[in-house]
């Protein structure tokens, strides 16, 4: 096993039989991202660019959700802050990913830009698990958010976005965040 994957099972990033639905997807997404970054540091070769390129198109459904339904929602609860660097790290995020997938995985920097998003995005994914879902669990909680009606859209822009790839190999047009955008947002 490799170093992420435990982390699945511990503490916040455990899956709670209680947790609302959008904190169950996303956590369980989570889980996703720290096993394949796992595999992708075990693998070489085609398997490690297949890898790399699935991490890549899942990670930016995954971004783009969170940026255009659950951010939004959270904000004025919890407050910008926490908000708006996650959107800073993702697209720290998107644009090591835009490079990977440019490469065809034999550069000599092609494990290392693998290995470095796995380090962003796992430390991203900590802290969300940790601060920015027990915050707004916390808002759940007090009446003051609906995680579950929020889930379930979540859910469903999801699997429009992965119905477009399907079809088209592309997203369409996504409402994420821009990073240039966050002082205007
Ligand atoms: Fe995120
Ligand atoms: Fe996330």
């Amino acid at each position: 096993m490799g170093k992420y994957e435990p982390r699945n099972d511990r503490g916040h990033h455990r899956i709670r039989s209680d947790d609302p639905i959008a904190l169950t997807l996303l956590k369980q997404e989570h889980h996703v991202f720290r096993s394949l970054f796992d595999k992708a540091e075990e693998a070489s070769g085609r398997t490690r660019t297949a890898i790399a390129r699935e991490l890549c198109m899942r990670l930016s459904i995954h971004m783009t959700i969170e940026e255009e339904i659950l951010y939004p929602a959270l904000a004025p609860v919890i407050g910008e802050d926490e908000v708006n660097e996650g959107i800073v790290e993702h697209a720290s995020g998107k644009a090591l990913c835009a490079e990977i997938e440019q490469l065809d995985g034999d550069e000599p920097l092609f494990a290392s830009k693998i290995h470095v998003l796995g380090e962003e995005t796992v430390h991203h994914i900590d802290e969300e698990d940790e601060d920015l879902f027990e915050d707004a669990l916390a808002a759940h909680a007090a009446g003051k958010l609906d995680l579950d009606a929020i889930g379930e859209r979540l859910r469903s822009r999801q699997a429009e976005l992965y119905d477009e790839i399907a079809e088209t190999g592309e997203m369409g047009r996504t409402r994420e965040a821009q990073a240039e955008e966050i002082d205007r947002v």
